[in-house]
């Protein structure tokens, strides 16, 4: 597979956008013409060819621009990754994962040649070649955690199991919807949830917690959620908030088509084997209204969903003062039609 990565940005003048083939395979997250919270937890190996689904960690034409990105808001913010002492054994787990999958999956983009424990990791992307020792952290430039999720899209929260518990004892959270590493560190399962509105009445949590204490290794397991985000930002945390908060009250029924974006995240859960973690990987997808609305049925669906949302949903997903406009722009593309059940 060649991947033709794009040169783009995600703030200031931002230039990301999506491929065709970006396109077709973005995640959209309705499977039905209404959306509201539920355990939505399915098996993750593999998926359709060329889906997102496919690879253990994906990686796609934003893979590059999205690195740098994450290397600005590190440079800038330091705290946006962290990891509590004990969690380094987990840290090198995720490394071992991530560069055998890489390797393995895209054989053409990354090598991993392993001698013992002396091991030699080629990025040809990011243009790195590094040999270095496995457990030995003075042979790294930064910590085990830090290193290999500089090369991996996505957000990283390392959880510690203990006392039929999560913890949230490590991480590297760049692209987050609005949530915060450094203010949820050290937090159990239910303590970093408890803004959510609905899911903790519903039981959802308690359920979640009781599946992901099981996840075994070697059998990992996935979800999607979803939020509203305008331009196509992939820092829309806590500590920023006084930059793209603003930048909602800048959607007009002229921009809205290029500048609204639906945000996908895959969410998915791994098992790591040393240190018996849970690594919870975050991929942020990102698209346009007016590129989901190449594909008609994404565009029926969308309005009645967006249409139909609880207030407390969207006002916690933050789109309820501009829910309004969303509808007048996608409600052209309902006709009405009803629409089958699947994506
Ligand atoms: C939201 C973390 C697993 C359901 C969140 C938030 C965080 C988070 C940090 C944002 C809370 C805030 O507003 O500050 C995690 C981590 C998980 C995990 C680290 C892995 C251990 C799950 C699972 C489910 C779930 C398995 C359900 C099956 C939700 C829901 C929201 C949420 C429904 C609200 C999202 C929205 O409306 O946009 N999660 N979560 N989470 N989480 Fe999780």
């Amino acid at each position: 597979m060649t991947i033709q990565f794009n040169d783009e940005s995600f703030r200031d003048d931002y230039t990301f956008h999506n491929s065709e083939w970006a396109i077709k395979r973005f995640p959209f997250p309705f499977h039905e013409d209404s959306y509201m919270y539920s355990v939505n937890m399915e098996q993750h190996r593999g998926g359709p060819e060329g889906s997102v689904y496919e690879m253990r960690f994906d990686v796609d034409e934003h893979y590059v621009s999205e690195m740098k990105d994450r290397a600005i808001v590190l440079d800038q913010d330091p705290l946006r990754c962290q990891s509590l002492p004990h969690m380094t054994l987990a840290g090198w787990d995720l490394l071992e994962l991530i560069m055998v999958s890489k390797s393995e999956d895209y054989p053409d983009l990354f090598e991993l040649h392993r001698n013992g424990n002396q091991w030699r990791w080629i990025n040809k992307p990011l243009g790195i070649d590094h040999s270095f020792t496995f457990m030995d952290e003075t042979t790294l430039p930064y910590g085990p955690m830090e290193y290999i999720t500089r090369q991996a899209q996505g957000d990283f929260a390392v959880l510690d199991q203990r006392d039929e518990m999560l913890w949230m004892d490590a991480g590297m959270v760049t692209t987050q919807a609005d949530w915060s590493l450094d203010f949820d560190i050290g937090m159990n399962f239910f303590e970093w949830h408890a803004p959510v509105p609905k899911a903790h009445e519903m039981g959802i949590f308690k359920r979640a917690l009781k599946f992901l204490l099981n996840i075994q290794q070697g059998a990992p397991a996935r979800r999607l959620n979803w939020t509203m985000t305008v331009n196509p930002l992939l820092d829309t945390s806590p500590e920023n908030y006084h930059k793209w908060g603003i930048q909602k009250t800048t959607l007009t029924p002229e921009n809205i088509a290029h500048k609204q974006h639906l945000r996908v995240e895959l969410q998915t859960f791994f098992r790591l084997p040393r240190s018996n973690a849970l690594v919870f990987p975050i991929r942020c997808y990102l698209c346009s209204f007016q590129d989901l609305m190449t594909v008609p049925k994404w565009g029926r669906r969308l309005h009645r969903v967006v249409r139909d949302l609880p207030v407390e949903l969207a006002t916690y997903k933050g789109f309820i003062d501009n829910r309004p406009m969303m509808l007048d722009y996608l409600s052209q593309f309902d006709d009405g039609l009803p629409t089958s059940p699947g994506v």
